[in-house]
């Protein structure tokens, strides 16, 4: 990339973000509750526009590292989920997902994104620790009117399996297709036959194969689609080589659906998490992933002319349980040799606290359900809960309580946490997470400590309409001598 084409990107840059400072001063100031309890009202704080435009320039890769550039545009396309049937979706480059998105850490990203679609959007980077004005939520920039252009520019920090979401409207955008893999990766990362991202998620197609017009009875325990898909297609068969062995990066993007993971029923090993590699790998035959959460896992050997299928298997998440949910098939060629190497420890992580430290924080999700059978989806009692702030630096220990009947994923935005219990056991490993699973009737125990970017930030379920609903939560991530870069202010 040229020193002329760097300098037009950042002048067109620099326009956009007059554009949205004027939008500041005639609408945008004064509408952000801020400190103490209550609902919030979504909508950027004064100072977003010097916050995001610091954020920019100070997003320079690592020497060595290189500027990751990335042109999407939202837009209405065809797309065949299964060959034969054109459905309408709304899609980043006319594909579903949106394009993968492959880099290192130490690079920079930078995503210009084009809205071409009919209403308003934004782009979250889920898992990603990034600076908040990057973040994507309407708490930190104004949602990209149609026919603009809005780019976002951070660091990447992390080594990992992430994605990339619309976060607006969501149970609606998310559906059609407005979404995408992101992979970070680090030197030293164990070698195998071969890598595939495969991104799970499902849509809800009518008779004449359309996306169905949403049903108010979905709100309750979120909608789930007819169709299963692996990276935008219906059911694929995958093939594999005999005697070979791959990494699969999984990532569950649908709305609302939880897959219990089996690879044909074999064990298989997990490297990693959400949050990156864990400690040691394990050896599991099922994994729990709910909507938002990713796990990184070798599959095989298999003999050749086997065929195996992917599948989700019974999980009651409350709404009683289904049986097994096909997702794609496995079939094995010949044998072919494999250079896979031997995995080493994978790193290190640091115990964050000790099991027993007392929690410093109740986080409670609830519903509730009105005379007229109206939901509606609660944190500590509230829709759009403001949370109290969190002080860089200071540890936090927090039990995530699910006091209602149905399952919750608890996702955090902008930082890991480790999860120390489950129901009061501690889970079968550590490692580092942005979601977690809440258990119907359940009490989780999650510890995490806010690196130093201050700004605006939430926790909310994953299941979008439960989202949408106001299962969320807003907070400020606060420097301790409140010297927040001049940034945040706390008048409200
Ligand atoms: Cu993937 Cu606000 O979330
Ligand atoms: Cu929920």
């Amino acid at each position: 990339m040229s020193q002329h084409h760097e300098h037009r990107e950042h002048r067109e840059h620099r326009e956009h973000q007059a554009h949205s400072s004027h939008d500041h001063h005639s609408h945008g100031h004064g509408a952000h509750a801020h400190g103490g309890h209550g609902s919030v009202v979504h909508a950027p704080s004064g100072t977003a526009t010097e916050d995001y435009q610091r954020a920019y320039e100070q997003a320079e890769p690592e020497p060595g590292g290189t500027v990751v550039r990335v042109e999407v545009e939202a837009r209405e396309a065809d797309w065949e989920f299964a060959s034969g049937r054109t459905t309408r979706v709304w899609a980043f480059n006319g594909q579903v997902p949106g394009p993968f998105i492959d880099a290192r850490v130490g690079d920079v990203l930078e995503v210009r994104l084009t809205n071409r679609l009919p209403e308003p959007t934004t782009l979250h980077w889920h898992g990603l620790r990034l600076p908040a004005a990057m973040d994507g939520t309407d708490m930190v920039q104004h949602p990209i009117p149609p026919g603009e252009t809005f780019t976002y520019r951070f660091k990447l920090l992390d080594a990992g399996t992430f994605w990339y979401h619309t976060h607006s409207n969501e149970p609606v955008q998310l559906e059609r297709g407005l979404y995408g893999a992101l992979v970070v990766r680090a030197s030293g990362e164990p070698e195998l036959d071969r890598e595939r991202v495969l991104v799970l998620s499902d849509v809800k197609l009518d008779a004449r194969g359309q996306v169905a017009a949403s049903d108010d009875r979905e709100r309750r325990g979120g909608r789930e689609g007819n169709v299963r898909l692996v990276n935008g297609i219906s059911e694929p068969e995958l093939m594999m080589w005999g005697g070979q062995v791959e990494r699969w990066r999984i990532i569950n993007a649908a709305s609302s659906r939880y897959v219990r993971l089996t690879i044909g029923r074999r064990p298989f090993r997990v490297l990693g998490t959400g949050g990156g590699m864990l400690e040691a790998t394990t050896i599991t035959r099922d994994v729990l992933l709910t909507p938002g959460d990713r796990i990184d896992v070798v599959v095989g050997p298999f003999e050749p002319g086997e065929v195996i299928s992917v599948l989700s298997e019974p999980y009651d998440r409350g709404l009683g349980e289904r049986s097994a949910e096909q997702f794609a098939t496995v079939r094995v060629g010949p044998a072919a040799p494999s250079r896979a190497t031997e995995l080493e420890r994978p790193r290190a992580i640091e115990r964050l606290v000790e099991r027993g430290t007392a929690p410093t924080r109740e986080v409670t999700f609830s519903e509730r359900t009105d005379v007229h059978g109206d939901v509606t989806f609660l944190i500590n009692g509230e829709q759009h809960y403001r949370a109290d702030p969190v002080t860089v630096g200071e540890l936090q220990v927090w039990d995530i309580v699910n006091a209602s009947s149905i399952d919750h994923p608890f996702h955090l935005h902008g930082f890991f946490f480790q999860v120390l219990e489950r129901n009061g056991t501690p889970p079968a490993y550590r490692s580092w997470e942005d979601t977690v699973n809440v258990p119907a009737g359940g009490r989780i125990r999650i510890a995490w400590i806010a690196d130093d970017r201050p700004g605006e930030w939430m926790f909310h379920c994953h299941i979008l309409e439960h989202h949408a609903g106001g299962m969320m939560a807003h907070f400020a991530v606060v420097r301790p001598d409140n010297d927040n870069g001049a940034s945040r202010q706390s008048a409200g």
